[in-house]
């Protein structure tokens, strides 16, 4: 089985993190979060794997991922001109595929457990398609199925009167059938080739399609919300390490991972889950967590965060409450104000002095 990472898209609900660089590359635990999906496949057994890249950040996505020796894989690189829709980029892999059985995984999902067991099922079938659900409280923002009896009927997207609340997740078990439906696809709203009308269509010509309902976390990162409630629930799945240095009088509860040089100095607090890496020094008054990531060569002085992501090469030296934010690479905040909470969404290279 082949793989196709999309690794393309607009990414305006993130904005302005997303100015600078694509959101796929934006870190949970300090990890691009597109890396997640590169181990999920790697776990699968998939060795050969597309990433489709396009538009602001592809040479980001390139110099990151390179050719896959340093994972273990073999990376293709696939241009789309324009974000024309996840059935579109999923056509420019035609010839990567060829009439290999392949899944597509949207590089901005990340679903806790993986997805071996699935790609196993579906590499022994004759189905067509295979699609991952999973429950949502929202359902009228997702591509929601209707299932009968067990039988999948019909999906449609963004349901005003949703038939379940079972969504489709982003990752795609599917064979070379697909090729012969999408060119049959008509643009949608807004103007893109919709994976869910390629579904659908398989449907009605009464293809097979396998559906397995996923119980462990999933998460479609696409607003900052998502990404703070994903950073959040990977976090818990860490396995703890203290490579870095601590002062006496650190109070240090719950689980931390803190990489080399990090210095922890007196009189700071942290909460886990945290992660902290490399060459960051987290001055005396620093309360860090629960839920926090802090990238490499950062320095918190003086202030609370929790439930945030600081990148690297950032500076927090103020009084305030930090709660919920993200702050992205080679940001500063400067600030004496006593205790107030905030909540920061900054872009590259933001500095805030107030
Ligand atoms: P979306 O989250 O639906 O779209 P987007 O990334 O453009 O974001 P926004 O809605 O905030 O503007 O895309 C789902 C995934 O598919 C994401 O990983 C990006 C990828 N993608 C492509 O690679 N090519 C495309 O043409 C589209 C539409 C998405």
């Amino acid at each position: 089985m082949k793989g196709i990472l999309l690794h393309g898209g607009h990414g305006t609900r993130l904005r302005p993190l997303t100015h600078t660089g694509p959101k796929q590359l934006l870190p949970i635990a300090n990890k691009p979060m597109s890396q997640y999906c590169v181990e999920a496949l790697k776990e699968a057994g998939i060795t050969d794997i597309a990433i489709v890249i396009g538009g602001i950040g592809s040479s980001k996505v390139k110099e990151y991922y390179g050719t896959g020796k340093k994972f273990g894989l073999n990376f293709t690189y696939i241009e789309q001109d324009y974000p024309r829709g996840i059935s579109h980029a999923i056509s420019l892999c035609q010839n990567f595929v060829g009439n290999d059985k392949f899944v597509v995984f949207l590089g901005d999902n990340i679903l806790r457990g993986g997805i071996k067991k699935y790609a196993n099922e579906f590499d022994k079938s004759n189905a067509d398609a295979s699609i991952l659900l999973c429950e949502v409280d929202d359902p009228s923002q997702f591509g929601i199925v209707e299932i009968q009896n067990g039988v999948i009927k019909k999906i449609v997207e963004k349901p005003k009167n949703p038939p379940s609340n079972l969504a489709v997740i982003g990752i795609y078990f599917l064979n070379s059938t697909i090729f012969d439906v999408i060119p049959k696809l008509k643009p949608s709203w807004r103007n893109e080739l919709e994976i869910t009308d390629a579904l659908e269509l398989l449907l009605e010509e009464k293809r097979e399609v396998i559906v397995n309902t996923v119980t462990e976390n999933w998460k479609d990162t696409g607003t900052p919300d998502d990404i703070i409630h994903a950073n959040q629930f990977i976090l818990e799945t860490m396995v703890p390490f203290f490579l870095g240095e601590k002062e006496d009088d650190v109070l240090i509860d719950g689980k931390i991972m803190v990489g080399k040089n990090t210095v922890i100095k007196s009189g700071s607090k942290i909460f886990g889950p945290v992660i902290l890496g490399e060459n960051c020094i987290i001055e005396s008054n620093s309360q860090i967590g629960p839920n926090v990531s802090i990238g490499n060569n950062s320095k918190i002085a003086n202030c609370k965060i929790k439930n945030s992501i600081i990148m690297s090469d950032c500076v927090i030296d103020c009084t305030v409450s930090i709660n919920n934010s993200i702050i992205a690479l080679n940001s500063k905040i400067i600030a004496n104000e006593k205790d107030d909470e905030k909540v920061f969404l900054l872009g590259e290279g933001t500095k805030i002095v107030f």
